[in-house]
């Protein structure tokens, strides 16, 4: 992988996975809205013998996103993209239910902001004949849960496009790995006030995405069991699986 795309750079998952890639010979370009974040993060990323370039963009952009990556694509293809940029709203801390406007947002950033990214570079993956794409989505994405609606949308349809993806780029020589990961601790995590059950250090869930993206696998769930209690969760018949995901509550403080 010498040269790589990473959206959420700034901090959290998207940062921990840009220094994991970093070394020498290695062509980053480290996506996120602030500048700042992600000029500390490519500097960490250059100490490793990585040339990281950081683009201040929001990942609603899609034009600025794409001219953007034509640009880096300019010097070199893209081997593999990681659309990881997210955010999450959900019940506020005094109860009240999600905002429409918030549900919106999330799924404007969480979906469509990881089509405007891995869209511009199917074409040229495509052409190539080679390519590796993964969607960071979330175990959310499995089961409606009641206190995040929107980020349970926008990850459902996440995991919905890249299962997609997969299959329809399965002779084009292009691995879509769609990943669903549980609580990890991070700034998203860190807001959640409710149970984080089974949560993971942010090292083990970056070193559990790369280990996927590294041996093509076309998804990765973990912790197993919150994933396979979700999915159980989705089968059940809905005026039980309602009253069953009603038992857990969050309210999630507000941030980014
Ligand atoms: N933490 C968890 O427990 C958990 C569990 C399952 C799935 N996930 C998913 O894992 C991914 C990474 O989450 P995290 O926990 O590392 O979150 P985080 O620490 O809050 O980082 C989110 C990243 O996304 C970027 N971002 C947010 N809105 C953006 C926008 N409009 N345009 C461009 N970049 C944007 C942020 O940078 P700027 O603010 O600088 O733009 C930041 O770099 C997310 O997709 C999240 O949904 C997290």
């Amino acid at each position: 992988m010498n040269s790589v795309v990473i959206s959420g750079a700034s901090r959290g998952l998207g940062a921990a996975l840009a220094e994991r890639f970093a070394a020498p010979g290695v062509r980053l370009l480290l996506v996120a809205r602030s500048a700042d974040a992600l000029a500390e993060v490519a500097a960490r990323c250059a100490a490793r013998g990585a040339t990281a370039e950081v683009a201040a963009i929001d990942v609603r952009d899609a034009a600025a996103l794409a001219a953007r990556l034509a640009a880096f694509e300019a010097a070199g293809p893209v081997d593999l993209v990681i659309a990881n940029a997210g955010i999450s709203a959900g019940t506020t801390p005094a109860g009240e239910p999600e905002a429409a406007a918030d549900a919106a947002r999330q799924v404007e950033v969480n979906l469509l902001g990881a089509m405007h990214l891995v869209g511009p570079l199917l074409p040229g993956m495509r052409a190539r004949g080679r390519g590796a794409v993964a969607l960071v989505a979330s175990v959310a994405g499995f089961r409606g849960l009641p206190d995040c609606p929107g980020y349970c949308a926008g990850k459902a349809g996440l995991i919905a496009w890249g299962e997609a993806l997969r299959a329809a780029h399965l002779d084009d020589g292009i691995a879509v790995t769609v990943i669903a990961p549980g609580f990890f601790d991070s700034a998203m995590g860190d807001r959640f006030a409710g149970p984080r059950p089974l949560l993971l250090g942010l090292d083990s869930a970056a070193a559990r995405v790369q280990r996927a993206i590294l041996a093509g696998r076309g998804r990765a769930v973990f912790p197993w069991p919150v994933g396979a209690l979700l999915r159980a969760l989705a089968l059940l018949p809905p005026g039980l699986g309602d009253r069953l995901v009603r038992l857990v509550r969050f309210r999630v403080m507000p941030g980014r």
